[in-house]
């Protein structure tokens, strides 16, 4: 199907429960690849049942509606490569990187989430899924340190505050313009996610949904995004967790190198 997305919409609401539920709600009436925006949520929701929580016009908040996508998976790597490209235009020496599932980190540090959810099922295929991501950017250090887990803003990081309209009508851009090579070669996009995925290989410990520990070398991600972690001589998969990193067991000067736009190999700039 071809694609009207020229010109990226945009939908900039002052306050919504979730722009998630808004985008769901509003599916069907929407263009395909709306960016809904919104200044204050007040029942934003991430992934596993948390909540998303972020003080009015701080942060960017905000979700996008696919409606040629097969899964949630590839949606939210369409929105994760696209935010890391858009964070490399703003902020080049910026170190941020994908962090599995579907974060975006500094150090280890959270920066951005993603929640990705398949809203319609017809004859057992997907065809309509919704995309969300809040982004700290303009929390301000002394907010940050009230959070109970380690999470920095772009703010925190470059010293710079940010217009979120402007972040917002950039977003967009990023987005239509990964839609589009998603649609003409979809592997493309996971490839690229792949290859930001800058914890691959390293040691790191795995929280399974039983809430188990599981420690080993994060070997590969799979096609379908799930994750080998190899435990002694074992290779464990999984589909989701929460990824915990030691700091100590990462060489940072590495990742930064190639985090920023400097190692990062742009497979289609
Ligand atoms: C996570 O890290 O758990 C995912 C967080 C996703 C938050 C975003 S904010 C915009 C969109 N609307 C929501 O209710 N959630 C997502």
């Amino acid at each position: 199907m071809p694609l009207a997305l020229a010109v990226p919409e945009i939908i900039f609401l002052d306050e919504v429960d979730s722009t998630n539920t808004y985008a769901r709600t509003h599916f069907d009436d929407l263009p395909d690849g709306t960016l809904v925006v919104a200044k204050n949520q007040t029942a934003g929701r991430g992934r596993r049942g948390r909540v998303w929580v972020s003080p009015p016009g701080v942060n960017f908040t905000g979700s996008v509606l696919f409606k040629q996508l097969e899964d949630g998976f590839h949606a939210g790597c369409l929105l994760g490569v696209a935010t890391l490209a858009l964070l490399r235009e703003l902020s080049p020496e910026l170190p941020a990187y994908l962090k599995w599932p579907n974060d975006i980190y500094v150090h280890d540090r959270k920066l951005a989430g993603i929640l990705s959810e398949s809203t319609r099922i017809e004859h057992g295929k997907i065809t309509a899924v919704v995309s969300g991501i809040g982004v700290n950017v303009n929390l301000p250090p002394e907010i940050i340190a009230q959070i109970d887990q380690p999470a920095t803003s772009l703010f925190a990081e470059t010293d710079q505050k940010f217009n979120l309209e402007i972040f917002s009508k950039k977003l967009a851009k990023q987005l239509i313009r990964y839609y589009i090579i998603y649609l003409k070669n979809s592997g493309a996009i996971f490839r690229e996610w792949k290859e930001s995925n800058l914890l691959l290989n390293e040691v790191i410990t795995i929280v399974d949904s039983g809430g188990v520990a599981h420690t080993g070398i994060f070997q590969d991600i799979r096609e379908d995004g799930s994750m080998e972690l190899a435990v002694g001589d074992s290779i464990f998969l999984f589909q989701c967790g929460d990824v915990k990193i030691d700091p100590k067991s990462v060489d940072w000067q590495k990742m930064n190198l190639k985090a920023t736009s400097k190692g990062y190999s742009k497979t289609f700039t």
